[in-house]
């Protein structure tokens, strides 16, 4: 296992677009696809290739494509399903077939299995993957409310049949960060084979704790994250891509761990994604969102301009922004609005400037924000009343 490098699959072309209301293009898809190849993205999963022929054809022609990444299809337990996934992911350089199914009580009861019969099921499985593809990903759905002897004895079944990557999905978004550390150290200290695959961690954000989960178990020992761009996904959605990646390239003094992503395409990429699947990002979303690099009141705005670090922990450029914005509107102080006057091309005296700040106030008193057409028209009914 690597012990400091933590690999990203990407799942936004596979549990992002189960979303209701995102479905992509074929189009799109391939399109997010080179992106997330592009920008480092370890492993993609494309798509559920049995779904349907759009998602077949899709992950196939993003196998095709891709130049990087590892690039993954998801099956259900089912020889069937399996078999179309490698159809699909073969063409890839590094093809993967992730195979699932659900073993808490409740999934369980779903298809009316035993625990022995669904053990025998998963060995089955498994080891048809395993003899199509050398790299199997399995994944017990509803891990976190799995007994844990089954699951141990599951993920055990599973590791001896050959699967290569061991995902423990909080499907639910049911599970809190010290238990999401714990159960994956519980795995790796417990399951034989635990230290000859890799362990992921897959979590949804019902509880808005996706992010810290997905962090905890990579404190555990796991050293996949799934995640998706902008945490799109059904509910809450899963795990943010630019959420993980960045938390881990700012906190690595207690994080030690580190992805392959080129940050600085984040904020390229999720505003793709938003637009492709037609959900728009939320204003005060962390790093991406319209709000993430924005500043408005006086405070903030005079501390930003003297020192960038006293109110941002990362630069905007380190997400592929140009810079700070600083937003104009009724908590802004002087100082800014002398800055971002200065900006527009106008350096008024001080008599002036306190004028025109007079004007901003009562002007940022009715409106919400105050743009630079504003600015300059202030100045100018400044200069026609000087
Ligand atoms: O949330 C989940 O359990 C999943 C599995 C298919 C891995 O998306
Ligand atoms: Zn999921």
């Amino acid at each position: 296992m690597t012990d400091n490098r933590v690999f990203i699959f990407d799942t936004t072309l596979r549990d992002g677009e189960q979303s209701p209301g995102a479905t992509m293009t074929h189009e799109e898809k391939l399109e997010i696809a080179s992106m997330l190849d592009e920008m480092g993205v370890d492993i993609i999963e494309a798509g559920f290739p049995i779904a349907s022929e759009g998602d077949f054809r899709a992950v196939s022609e993003i196998a095709k494509q891709s130049r990087n990444a590892v690039i993954c299809g998801l099956a259900r337990a089912n020889l069937k399903d399996i078999d179309r996934c490698w159809e699909a992911v073969k063409h890839a350089k590094a093809p993967r077939i992730h195979t699932f199914i659900g073993t808490s009580p409740l999934h369980r009861a779903i298809p009316n299995l035993t625990q022995d019969e669904m053990a025998e099921r998963i060995h089955e499985t498994v080891t048809h993957a395993r003899n199509l593809c050398d790299n199997v990903q399995w994944s017990p759905m509803d891990a976190t409310r799995t007994e844990w002897d089954y699951l141990r004895r599951v993920v055990e079944i599973a590791i001896k049949a050959g699967a290569t990557t061991i995902n423990i999905p909080d499907t639910v978004g049911y599970t809190a960060p010290v238990e999401s550390a714990d159960l994956i150290r519980r795995l790796i200290a417990e399951v034989p084979g635990a230290e000859d695959v890799i362990f992921a961690t897959h979590c949804h954000n019902d509880l808005g704790m996706a992010t810290a989960n997905s962090l905890a178990a990579v404190a555990g020992g796991a050293r996949q994250i799934e995640c998706t761009i902008n945490g799109l996904g059904e509910r809450a959605g899963n795990t943010a891509l630019e959420e993980v990646v960045m938390a881990l390239k700012v906190r690595h003094d207690i994080m030690p761990w580190s992805t392959g992503i080129d940050t600085t395409k984040l904020m390229n990429i999720s505003r793709r994604v938003a637009t492709v699947s037609g959900f728009p990002v939320q204003f005060n979303k962390a790093i991406v969102g319209k709000n993430a690099f924005a500043h408005e009141s006086g405070i903030h705005q005079d501390g930003m301009l003297k020192n960038a670090e006293t109110f941002e922990i990362m630069r905007p450029e380190d997400v592929g922004l140009s810079a700070t914005s600083l937003v104009m509107g009724k908590h802004s102080g002087r100082a800014a609005l002398r800055s971002k006057l200065k900006e527009l091309g106008f350096e008024l005296a001080d008599n002036q400037l306190n004028d025109v700040f007079v004007r901003f106030k009562d002007l940022a008193d009715r409106k919400k924000e105050v743009y630079d057409e504003d600015l300059i028209a202030l100045v100018r009914q400044n200069e026609a009343v000087d």
